[in-house]
């Protein structure tokens, strides 16, 4: 391990109490903050002092950070494994600066996806756009897994109280066959658009609920042209989606220059686009810029993706650190963390450098949580008082989107609560006095008072967006992608490809085969479960 890595090692393993730094340093609160797009982060909570801070920004400082920050945006191969730019930043680039990008034909591109959807959206929205037995329609059915389902389906929950659309949702991802069957159930195929989203056009569990739908319209008394009518298609396979039965008119770009978790402002957010209409879908997209332009111009020290990605370097590499929390207090991110699972550990979940060599330390750490405060009568009770260290991420925002008042209020003070206890803990004899002040005696004070106790010394940021707008969801969106490019920057790892999920899906085919007759060979485990299987099935 290089020596950086060891200092970080070196210096975590130094004696720090929170309690202690907030205390001696009355000024920590203001030290330890940012803005950036009046998002506020307060990182004050975090186990660094100044010497740790300055050593976690010499590792930024020193690392290839900088220069692959600048490929990144003129455009360079920078995914080089699969040779392909990465170019998510373009995408929510305003109309009037798309003249500015190098490569006149991508901006053009981008334009022409930009008309196509907002053509779409207008016809879906102003429910001029009629099925085959002339009915409008109703219900759009998005078809899609990981990047090509994640992003719409969490924006469309966090964006819903901005909702203008007459339509109602529906998001087949899984392959289980229940979510299609509950789809196919309470709809009628006359009145739905059904949406096929891939970006190769090959993904079994898409092509599978495509399949499977098609055969509902079929069922229906759909005949080619009223499939034709009722399918389109986001991909970057034309091939592959006309020869499926969609009509070239009907299929929507993909690039290959912008990656699955990396696509919800291509034609991917087509839901949220019809869900606000095309204004709000705008105001989108700036916040997502305006969060860029930060990225790109604040100095190090002050580039709030940049200090995120600092802190879960400190506690993933310094203090071994395996998970982080994300802990939005607001029930419209509740899906957020799904989100944030796949944009973080699909992009830095690797075993090499970008020269393929082992990489000396561990990178990703497992992102995982739900919408506060239901996890505070669940797994808080780990975060507070066990011997695991879990950074936490806690996200509120200021105004609701509802005049419940008092329910905000509570909702944020238990938000900024557990951030307080987290930090604070409570002590033995803080306990014990609680204890004894309740009139419990000396001795069974002092037998409660361990297990009321709490460490403390928690780490957490928290996050306060002005409120959970289309603006603000793009710029917080924004500001996690540009964390996990930093952290990869860091590592020296290619955050934009994913090859540890094929194995997986190269296995699955001769297991489905054999299961449907075809007999072959497989580890001892394997072939008994698959017997199970078909003996259930069988009986
Ligand atoms: O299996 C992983 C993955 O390739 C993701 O990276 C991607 O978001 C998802 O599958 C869906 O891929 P596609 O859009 O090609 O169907």
């Amino acid at each position: 391990m290089s020596a950086p890595w060891q200092a970080l090692q070196q210096l975590a393993s130094e004696p720090f109490s929170l309690r202690q730094a907030f205390s001696d340093d009355p000024e920590r609160a203001q030290r330890f903050r940012l803005n950036a797009c009046d998002i506020e982060l307060d990182y004050s909570k975090n186990l660094i002092n100044s010497k740790r801070w300055q050593q976690l920004l010499a590792l930024a400082e020193h690392s290839e950070l900088r220069q692959l920050r600048s490929r990144m945006a003129a455009g360079e191969a920078i995914n080089h494994t699969e040779q392909r730019s990465v170019g998510h930043m373009r995408l929510r680039l305003p109309d009037q600066a798309l003249t500015t990008l190098e490569d006149q034909a991508i901006a053009e591109a981008i334009r022409l996806c930009r008309q196509q959807m907002t053509a779409l959206v207008n016809q879906l929205n102003t429910q001029s756009y009629l099925g085959y037995k002339g009915k409008p329609i109703t219900d759009l059915i998005w078809v899609g897994i990981g990047g090509s389902l994640l992003g719409p389906q969490m924006a469309c929950e966090a964006l819903s109280p901005f909702n203008q659309s007459p339509l109602k949702l529906h998001f087949a991802g899984n392959i289980d066959g229940a979510v299609v069957h509950d789809i196919c159930k309470t709809l009628n195929p006359e009145t739905c658009l059904v949406v096929v989203a891939s970006k190769s056009f090959g993904t079994e569990e898409t092509r599978q609920n495509a399949l499977t739908l098609r055969q509902w319209f079929l069922d229906h008394g759909a005949d080619q042209a009223a499939i034709a009518r009722h399918f389109w298609a986001t991909s970057s396979n034309i091939k592959a989606a006309t020869e499926f039965g969609i009509v070239p008119e009907h299929i929507l770009p993909m690039w290959d220059w912008v990656g699955g978790r990396y696509s919800i402002w291509s034609a991917i957010g087509l839901p949220l686009a019809l869900q606000l209409g095309n204004a709000q879908f705008d105001q989108f997209l700036a916040g997502a810029h305006a969060m860029d332009q930060h990225f790109l111009q604040a100095d190090l020290s002050n580039n709030m993706p940049v200090v995120l990605a600092l802190l879960g370097i400190w506690y993933i590499n310094g203090m071994g650190c395996q998970s982080q929390a994300l802990l939005p207090y607001n029930h419209y991110l509740r899906l957020l963390p799904s989100y944030v699972q796949q944009l973080d550990m699909e992009s830095n979940g690797k075993q090499v450098d970008h020269d393929g060599q082992p990489l000396a330390c561990a990178t990703a750490p497992v992102i995982w949580g739900d919408a506060g405060t239901n996890g505070q009568h669940a797994y808080h009770q780990l975060l507070h008082q066990s011997k695991l260290v879990i950074p936490a991420d806690f996200i509120l925002a200021a105004k609701p989107q509802h005049a419940l008042s008092d329910h905000h209020l509570r909702l944020a003070a238990h938000c900024f609560a557990q951030t307080q206890a987290l930090m604070q803990g409570k002590t033995i004899m803080e306990a014990k006095a609680e204890c004894l002040a309740q009139g419990l005696s000396e001795e069974q004070a002092s037998r409660l008072a361990p297990h009321k106790a709490s460490p403390g010394n928690k780490p957490s940021n928290t996050m306060l967006l002005p409120e959970l707008s289309p603006f603000y969801l793009g710029a917080l969106l924004a500001l996690y992608e540009h964390k996990v490019f930093c952290q990869g920057a860091i590592w020296q790892l290619n955050s934009f490809d994913q090859w540890g999920v094929e194995l997986g899906k190269q296995l699955s085919g001769p297991i489905y085969q054999s299961l449907n007759g075809k007999s072959s060979n497989f580890d001892s485990s394997t072939s008994a479960l698959m017997s199970s299987l078909q003996r259930h099935l069988t009986s």
